[in-house]
């Protein structure tokens, strides 16, 4: 089926590079009076309105004044059914998952339940110009399937998995080693490639798996083309501890995951807070990815992210919330967080560099670069328009701000789900904020 070309005109600004890379000059294009053509769910062209206009005739354009479209941000590692739980007050990771997680994760069997989580969810990340997501569901495969309806409803990119989890939790919420196995790959079986749906195989963290269920995860992952694996990695110092004395034949926490296979392209690793030197080369070498979540090891005390290290490793990295550990579903906020972690390293974040950590940067911890991330022609249009009078301060500040950078950073520090006037998901407005 064929849509009508819509154009869409107003400042438009898009990573192209990363800037740790190709320098900050050269990792992005701006068009200060922008057009952005859409076709059929995909960018067909990105240039300025005076270039691009003459060449549309009869098109439909919709004009915003005072804004500025950027493509559709990407969180790389959140938690659907930790929604209702955000913000719970005092604990640390290990304690915080007993006290908080567990009992609102046990809610997920029933259906209907999963449901109305999955649609206030996909609402809020669209609230935020959130468009892709890398998602855990929870150990129940009825989660997963609520997921998937809504997000496919609303013509999303979202990648989902059930948890594996068959060990050091609540009866309630354990699976067995071949169960796990077999309701995954029912999932996958329903959900992996159906438009726009990926499935992750999704062990929680390896303290929770034996490792027979490791080892089914990992031949499950070599079983399918192009499926994520997605879990936690050295997010506590408690939890790396604990690791240790589980798996005490393994050289460090890595190497658990690789030697059941589950690491390699597609494979995502949130927190990577206490990394060593040869696990980021490890994880550099083999193509796997990092999920920065700083809203959440600010909120559980976990530690600073060292990203710089991580890049100088060559390792992929993308942003995430870490929903509900994280504190925010706003990757403006989220990158707020991470200026301030960086700032307490001694180091810094440039505001292109936060685009890209958004954007392209997390399409290519996902190996999505090719569909997701810039506005490079045939890229599905997911795209925000961010408001520059989303508040009054945000206004006033916009006024005093004098260049470019100027204005992205004070976005990312001011911004939060105010400062999104509409999303837009392969074409089609998903959110337009009241
Ligand atoms: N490690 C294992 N499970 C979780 C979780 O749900 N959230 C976070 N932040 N870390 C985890
Ligand atoms: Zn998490």
């Amino acid at each position: 089926m064929t849509s009508p070309v819509k154009a869409y005109r107003a400042a438009i600004l898009h990573s192209i590079a990363d800037p740790a890379v190709v320098g900050v000059e050269q990792s992005y294009e701006y068009f200060e009076d922008g057009l952005l053509v859409i076709e059929n769910g995909q960018v067909a062209k990105v240039g300025p309105a005076a270039d691009l206009l003459p060449t549309l005739k009869g098109v439909e354009i919709t004009e915003y004044r005072d804004a500025l479209i950027t493509p559709g941000f990407i969180d790389t590692h959140i938690h659907y059914p930790q929604t209702g739980m955000i913000a719970s007050y005092g604990e640390q990771l290990l304690d915080w998952l007993n006290t908080y997680t567990f009992p609102t994760e046990q809610q997920f069997a029933d259906k209907a339940h999963a449901a109305d989580v999955a649609g206030i969810f996909l609402k809020e990340l669209l609230r935020n110009g959130t468009t892709t997501a890398l998602v855990f569901g929870s150990v129940h495969k009825q989660s997963v399937d609520a997921f998937f309806e809504a997000a496919e409803a609303l013509n999303l990119r979202m990648i989902a998995g059930k948890v594996l989890m068959d060990r050091n939790a609540p009866d309630y919420l354990t699976d067995t080693p071949e169960s796990g196995y077999a309701d995954s790959k029912e999932l996958i079986e329903r959900w992996h490639g159906k438009g726009r749906l990926h499935y992750a195989v999704t062990p929680r963290f390896a303290p929770t798996s034996s490792p027979e269920q490791l080892s089914l995860a990992g031949k499950l992952f070599g079983e399918y083309p192009d499926l994520y694996m997605h879990t936690h990695l050295s997010e506590n110092r408690k939890e790396i501890e604990w690791v240790k004395a589980l798996f005490p034949e393994r050289k460090g926490y890595l190497d658990v995951y690789d030697h059941f296979k589950l690491i390699g392209a597609r494979s995502v690793f949130a927190h990577g807070v206490h990394l060593c030197d040869d696990e980021c080369k490890r994880l550099a070498e083999t193509g796997s990815a990092v999920a920065f979540c700083p809203t959440s090891n600010l909120f559980l005390g976990s530690g600073l992210f060292d990203l710089n290290k991580l890049e100088e490793h060559g390792v992929r990295v993308g942003l995430g919330t870490d929903v509900g550990a994280g504190t925010s579903f706003s990757q403006l906020q989220s990158l707020n967080e991470a200026y301030k972690v960086m700032q307490l390293q001694g180091k810094k974040l440039d505001p292109f560099k936060s685009l890209y950590l958004a954007t392209l940067g997390g399409a290519n911890a996902l190996y999505l670069d090719d569909k997701l991330g810039n506005f490079l022609p045939g890229k599905d249009a997911d795209f925000v328009v961010l408001d520059y009078n989303a508040t009054p301060l945000i206004s006033y500040r916009m006024q005093q701000a004098k260049s470019l950078d100027e204005r992205l950073f004070a976005l990312t520090m001011l911004g939060d789900d105010r400062a999104i006037k509409e999303t837009f998901a392969a074409g089609e407005s998903v959110h337009r904020r009241g």
